[in-house]
């Protein structure tokens, strides 16, 4: 298969996140042939309101990280569990996405990962994230999962290095078998 395109949405706005330190590993461990790159940012969206869309259409910054899932071949979310949960800002970006027209995430291959600084390591988020992926129809990839629980333990918050071992060797295993996933079930819209 030719060279595979996948991008990244880091869940965390924060500087320092955890998760953003992660996400910035990934092309050291993709196989080769993938490439990993992030996402254009969700950060400026409005609120999802469907009078605003109505009036206005889709935000131009929304269309661009529509646009950038479909031209994908992969998706990765990388991000902590808030309340137990998905995010608001993470949630509010996928609601957008799934209003634009011929929504993106049909039929995509993705991967989630998530680090938090509780001991799940975002295990909660994880299922929720899979049920609004199985109602955007997307290709939600299973094992080997990531859950980087005790993050502040496993993630060097100075130099963003992921100093456990066994979950750099997790990632690496996880972005092959994604990479595999994608060259049998992928495909673009
Ligand atoms: C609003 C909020 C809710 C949180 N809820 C959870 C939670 O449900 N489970 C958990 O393990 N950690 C929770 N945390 C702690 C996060 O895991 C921790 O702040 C983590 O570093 C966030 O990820 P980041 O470093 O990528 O920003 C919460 C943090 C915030 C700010």
């Amino acid at each position: 298969m030719a060279e595979i395109n996948v991008v990244c949405i880091c869940g965390s706005l924060r500087k320092a996140s955890y998760n953003r330190m992660v996400m910035n590993a990934l092309p050291g461990l993709a196989p080769a042939g993938m490439s990993i790159k992030e996402a254009p940012p969700f950060a400026d969206f409005p609120l999802y309101n469907m009078d605003l869309q109505d009036a206005s259409g889709v935000p131009p910054s929304v269309q661009k990280l529509a646009d950038a899932i479909r031209a994908a071949d992969g998706v990765i979310f990388n991000t902590p569990e808030y309340n137990f949960s998905i995010p608001g800002g993470l949630k509010n970006a996928i609601d957008w996405i799934s209003r634009v027209p011929n929504q993106p995430l049909a039929g995509k291959p993705v991967a989630i990962q998530s680090a938090t600084n509780g001991p799940l390591g975002g295990g909660r988020m994880q299922y929720d994230l899979r049920r609004a992926m199985i109602f955007l129809d997307a290709l939600t990839f299973g094992k080997p999962e990531i859950f980087i629980g005790n993050a502040s333990t496993r993630i060097d918050a100075k130099t963003g290095e992921i100093t456990d071992k066994q979950t750099v060797e997790f990632i690496r295993q996880q972005l092959a078998a994604f990479a595999k996933f994608i060259e049998r079930y992928g495909g673009k819209q």
